[in-house]
């Protein structure tokens, strides 16, 4: 384990049941609809959990991305969602459109996305987030699929970062405070 983690919140099998389970929902969901399903990952934190998320789902799905950030540096959001790589299209009414995001926190983010979208017109918007922080909410917003409740602690891993930091390891755990405070 990093000497950084202070304790393996979701190990690899943990993660892939989540994969598993989600991909199942959205396959029943948007069986036969007739549409495209736009699997929408925002990047960065949501990559690996995209990836092995998409490759579960049984039906097409096309890829899109975007890129947002709602974090300044460090532990806490500065409240202002940034739109850094956006998602244009010309078919936004035929489009089910799935937003694929690592973890809810404020609730800022997704919910400024789902207005967003809804604003353009398209057939249908969700969201699946891999995390869900909700003693952290701001705003009224409930994720369609959610992999797994958390406390509030500061998580990285499988994705998710600090300070750019920890997105490669395979699995998500609580970083050490001490790693914050000391950059702080
Ligand atoms: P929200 O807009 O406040 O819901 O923020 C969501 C974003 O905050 C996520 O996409 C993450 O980038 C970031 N975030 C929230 N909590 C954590 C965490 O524990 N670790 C890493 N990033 C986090
Ligand atoms: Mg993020």
């Amino acid at each position: 384990m990093n000497k950084d983690i202070e304790k393996i919140l979701i190990d690899q099998s943990g993660l892939e049941e989540i994969t598993t389970r989600l991909a199942a929902e959205i396959d029943r969901d948007y069986k036969d609809t007739g549409r495209p399903l736009v699997m929408l990952c925002i990047l960065k934190g949501s990559v690996m959990f995209y990836v092995d998320l998409i490759k579960k789902i049984n039906r097409p799905v096309e890829m899109e991305f975007m890129k947002v950030s709602s974090y300044g540096a460090g532990t806490t959001s500065t409240g202002c969602i940034n739109l850094h790589l956006d998602l244009k299209r010309d078919d936004y009414e035929k489009l089910d459109i799935v937003i694929v995001e690592d973890i809810v926190d404020s609730g800022r983010t997704l919910s400024m996305l789902t207005a967003l979208f809804r604003d353009r017109r398209v057939h249908s918007v969700r969201t699946c987030t891999m995390l869900d922080k909700p003693e952290r909410r701001e705003v009224d917003f409930t994720p369609d699929y959610k992999g797994m409740e958390i406390p509030d602690e500061f998580v990285v891993g499988y994705g998710l970062d600090y300070n750019e930091y920890y997105r490669d390891l395979p699995y998500v755990g609580i970083l050490k405070p001490e790693v914050y405070r000391r950059n702080q």
